[in-house]
């Protein structure tokens, strides 16, 4: 049985328009339900089954995207920290309520695989580290790498400022001297740049090259690939 929803709700929840605009589209005869028009706009009715100037509706059921963020956008929806990966979104995903967030953060000067979603449930599950989603960094550093760090790291003992517990044990694979792939299962602020610092190292470049089992592929930087819901855990 599917869920039934008001339907000037539905289409405000949508992005389409607000829901008293909603209410002149349904009174305009814009919105149908198997071809006859809606006049009651407090309808219940099956998303599935809704058109608009006789095309179905856009993502009734949730949307999961998966972006390559660019370096230079803000994974923030206040405007005041800069312009954010949402502006690479169509209008009306950025008007959806629920919002279109992202899972975890990236920097501002991070590149990489970053999921965005209105599925708030989601949200939870892939960035609680109590279920130690695994995301795979490479990071350029400004000085030749010790082989210690991959012990270090290891140790799920590194204590970084003001974090009451350490890092949970990471994956450090070295590439070339000056180049790291870190295996991360949590998200602190800043957490790569802040374990390779304490370690003495700056990070110069960081990218996010895998996010569970999921990659980027060759999607180029500021596209995104629409995926499937419900997300294959
Ligand atoms: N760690 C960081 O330092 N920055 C990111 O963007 C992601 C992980």
């Amino acid at each position: 049985m599917p869920a039934l929803r008001r339907i000037d709700q539905l289409l405000a929840n949508l992005g389409y328009c607000s829901r008293s605009e909603a209410r002149d589209w349904i009174r305009s005869g814009a919105v149908t339900i198997r071809g006859e028009a809606v006049d009651d706009f407090g309808a219940k009715v099956d998303p599935a089954e809704v058109r608009v100037d006789g095309e179905p509706l856009d993502h009734p059921d949730g949307l999961l995207l998966l972006l390559h963020k660019p370096v230079g956008l803000v994974c923030s929806h206040d405007g005041r920290e800069g312009p954010s990966v949402y502006t690479l979104l169509p209008e009306r995903w950025r008007r959806r309520n629920p919002v279109v967030t992202s899972v975890g953060r990236l920097d501002k000067e991070t590149s990489g695989l970053l999921l965005l979603t209105d599925q708030s449930e989601l949200v939870h599950r892939l960035t609680s580290p109590k279920h130690k989603v695994p995301k795979i960094y490479r990071a350029t550093l400004d000085r030749d790498l010790d082989p210690t760090l991959v012990a270090l790291f290891a140790a799920g003992s590194l204590q970084l400022e003001d974090e009451k517990q350490p890092c949970a044990p990471a994956e450090l694979r070295i590439v070339s001297p000056r180049e790291a792939e870190l295996t991360l299962t949590e998200g602190k602020y800043h957490q790569v740049r802040r374990m390779f610092a304490a370690a003495g190292n700056t990070v110069l470049t960081l990218h996010r090259a895998r996010f569970g089992t999921l990659e980027l592929g060759d999607l180029p930087p500021g596209q995104w690939r629409e995926m499937s819901l419900p997300f294959p855990f």
